[in-house]
């Protein structure tokens, strides 16, 4: 073992020195030397990464990446299976390669910081087949400090129209065998338990249904991204893609043998390909980010990065809130959705105490599900085409009077639309749907796709889907509508060109606690999330429990953190949508809802003080408005104590921070509710000692003197 790491370490240090040559003569001799080249390399802006894009003799592309003297991927293959068309995986000579450097900054209308810088080193290598139908395919690579993307740009060219793709034969060839924080490849859902294991145990398969899912497939052992990695010298990966547009979600398949990943499209029963398209066109960029300390991943920009700045000029109409709403009791079960089952929760009047709850408490949202008629045949219907009404209120709940209500105390509310997955009858009513919201002066949807997909055959991740998902975003557009969708497909940073993609779920989120009969989300699922989902994009978890034990419509399920774990998320969990997921009558009183009521929504600095995957992780963030400070620290079921300083604020500057801490006795499942709240004047020289019980958390708020 020991000998075969120096040995590839050995090979990698010849192969960096090669490399390097091979990057100086790259910049000098583009042109004169592509004829015969088989071999080019770029690096990092600050020369930390290196990409080596090479033909074999055989003329089959690969790459392989170092980071300094290791290699991260190894020599690993690209190319394509199509459809009635030789394949795209060999036969390859180089005609052309392109270098440019790019170095800008942007701004987010919304997010985790206000500026994003956008560093890279870009290589474009031109391929054509060296004979018969003499077809082009490019790749395009974009190195970054902090990771690759690459993508496939199929040009237009006479032998090559409608492109037809069985099979995406990307390689991601591992040098060893990292531990891996894992969730199955299912073709319909990401509400899994992530598994942490070597590459080489990863067994998709063994996690089919788990019972509480209205859909799910995975087909193969593989699994979803992100997927992230820990090498034995503690170099992190990430495996992601980008700018998901017109084409199939990427699951991963597992060589367990060989520890590599090789691209596996989530595909159709209706037709034998996965993607179609016509040329010219792109594919998604694949990703690796790769940092030295794991809180570097969430630093990242990566995602977004890759993604076209946006095409929306005005998003002003959409501003980030805390919301509340008439939700979590129908997961309890205290009403329901369905006004036939005889507790209805959507009325007037319960909307109404939503929204004066909301008023008082410094939350600018209520969402409302179960507000229109269909419900009675939403989950395990198979004739579900033609049930939702995503305009006709049920009769007790008077919606142009909720609207106005809310309106009169500033509270904005936040519009349903659960499509049970039924896409013909929501693509049909979508335009009124909307248009119904844009005369009710409603800016926020929350869709949902649950059940298994009609049309039969598609999955929530195919092209097809995709194609649903992103289309419902585009026309949201028109009607000045933001989205954030449950059950949907990933999220791959599209909400830089399309920032009406706010949130959405696709991950295990919260209502599992009320109702997973496995028990819940474990207490490591989050310090697991935010180094994985989360590094995808904003996720709409919806935190904020405090009645933890779910008494008295629960009995057997419960949340799995203690309440100041549930403070901690409104930080550490991105999203510029945050509910306040709990019924009101558990946080009437409960002196812990200040910390609700203060925290920011929308940042300009975030800065990830520590962390390891699985374990913990503690992140501050600065509100934009204001200058205000909050800090959220989260642990597994593992107490402990973390050291913090407070150099991120201001210098000179006294703040009064306000800590919501876990007592001295708390425990997630013994006691939960166990917190101590203590108010202290700090400045930037302050250092601190989190105090975290197991399954616990610390929320701080910091607000400037
Ligand atoms: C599943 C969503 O995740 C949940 O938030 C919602 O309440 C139900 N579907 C009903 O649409
Ligand atoms: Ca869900």
């Amino acid at each position: 073992m020991e000998n075969s790491t120096f040995k590839t370490k050995s090979i990698a240090i010849i192969m960096k020195t090669i490399f390097k040559t091979l990057l100086i003569l790259g910049i000098f001799c583009l042109c004169s030397c592509t004829k015969n080249r088989k071999n080019v390399a770029i690096s990092s802006p600050n020369d930390t990464l290196l990409v080596n894009f090479l033909l074999t003799d055989e003329g089959k592309p690969s790459y392989i990446i170092l980071k300094g003297v290791s290699v991260v991927i190894d020599s690993s293959s690209l190319g394509f299976e199509l459809k009635n068309a030789p394949s795209l995986l060999d036969n390859f000579k180089i005609v052309n390669v392109d270098t440019k450097s790019v170095d800008e900054t942007w701004n987010m209308p919304w997010g985790e910081q206000e500026t994003v810088r956008n560093q890279y080193n870009e290589l474009k290598v031109e391929l054509q087949e060296k004979d018969s139908l003499e077809r082009k395919l490019n790749i395009v690579f974009k190195v970054y400090n902090d990771g690759i993307g690459f993508r496939y740009e199929f040009p237009e060219q006479e032998h090559l129209k409608e492109v037809f793709i069985t099979d995406e034969h990307t390689q991601f060839q591992l040098t060893d065998d990292h531990t891996t924080w894992w969730i199955p490849g299912d073709w319909d859902i990401y509400e899994h338990l992530y598994t942490t294991s070597k590459v080489s145990e990863i067994d998709a398969l063994s996690k089919a249904n788990h019972g509480s899912l209205a859909q799910t497939y995975i087909p193969e052992n593989a699994v979803n991204t992100p997927v992230t990695m820990r090498a034995e010298g503690g170099l992190h990966i990430s495996i992601h893609e980008a700018a998901l547009l017109d084409y199939s979600g990427m699951t991963l398949k597992v060589d367990t043998e060989n520890i590599s990943f090789q691209s596996e499209l989530v595909g159709s029963e209706r037709n034998d390909y996965k993607v179609k398209r016509t040329t010219p066109f792109t594919t998604p960029w694949r990703t690796i980010q790769i940092a030295e300390k794991a809180t570097e991943l969430i630093d990242s920009k990566l995602i977004v990065n890759l993604n076209e700045p946006s095409k929306i000029d005005d998003i002003s109409w959409f501003t980030p809130m805390k919301y509340t709403g008439i939700w979590w009791e129908m997961h309890l079960g205290k009403s329901s959705w369905d006004k036939a089952a005889g507790k209805h929760g959507a009325t007037t009047e319960n909307a109404k105490a939503f929204i004066d709850f909301s008023a008082k408490n410094n939350i600018k949202g209520v969402l409302v599900e179960g507000w229109n008629t269909g419900w009675e045949h939403w989950i395990g219907f198979e004739d579900r085409e033609g049930v939702f009404d995503f305009i006709t209120p049920y009769d007790d709940y008077d919606l142009q009077e909720v609207v106005r209500y809310a309106k009169e105390k500033g509270v904005e509310i936040i519009m349903h639309h659960e499509t049970s997955a039924a896409i013909g009858t929501y693509d049909r009513q979508m335009d009124k749907a909307y248009k119904l919201m844009q005369d009710l002066g409603i800016h926020s949807v929350k869709s949902g796709y649950v059940g298994k997909i009609i049309p039969k055959g598609e999955y929530h991740h195919g092209q097809w889907m995709v194609n649903h998902y992103n289309n419902a975003v585009f026309k949201a557009i028109e009607y000045e509508v933001a989205v954030n969708a449950h059950e949907p497909i990933k999220a791959t940073g599209l909400r830089r060109t399309y920032p009406n993609i706010i949130s959405r779920e696709g991950l295990r989120g919260q209502e599992f606690n009320a109702w997973a009969a496995d028990g819940g989300n474990p207490p490591e699922h989050l310090p697991i999330v935010a180094f994985t989902r989360m590094l995808a994009g904003p996720i709409d978890y919806t935190p904020g429990i405090f009645n933890i034990k779910l008494s008295p419509y629960k009995e057997n399920n419960q949340v799995n953190t203690t309440i100041a774990q549930q403070l901690a998320l409104y930080v550490v969990i991105y999203s510029p949508i945050q509910m306040a997921a709990d019924l009101i009558e558990n946080y009437e009183g409960n002196p812990a809802l200040q910390f609700i009521k203060d925290v920011g929504v929308d940042w300009k600095q975030t800065k990830v003080l520590n962390g390891e995957v699985g374990d913990f992780v503690t992140i501050a963030r600065e509100e934009r408005q204001t200058g205000n400070w909050f800090l959220g620290s989260i642990t597994d079921e593992n107490a402990r104590n973390l050291e913090v300083s407070l150099d991120f604020l201001l210098p000179n500057t006294t703040y009064t921070a306000t800590i919501y801490k876990d007592a001295k006795d708390a425990h997630w499942d013994d006691n939960p509710t166990a917190i101590d709240i203590e108010t202290m004047d700090v400045t930037s020289e302050t250092k601190l000692t989190l105090q975290l019980a197991a399954g616990g958390g610390t929320a701080i708020s910091f607000l400037k003197k």
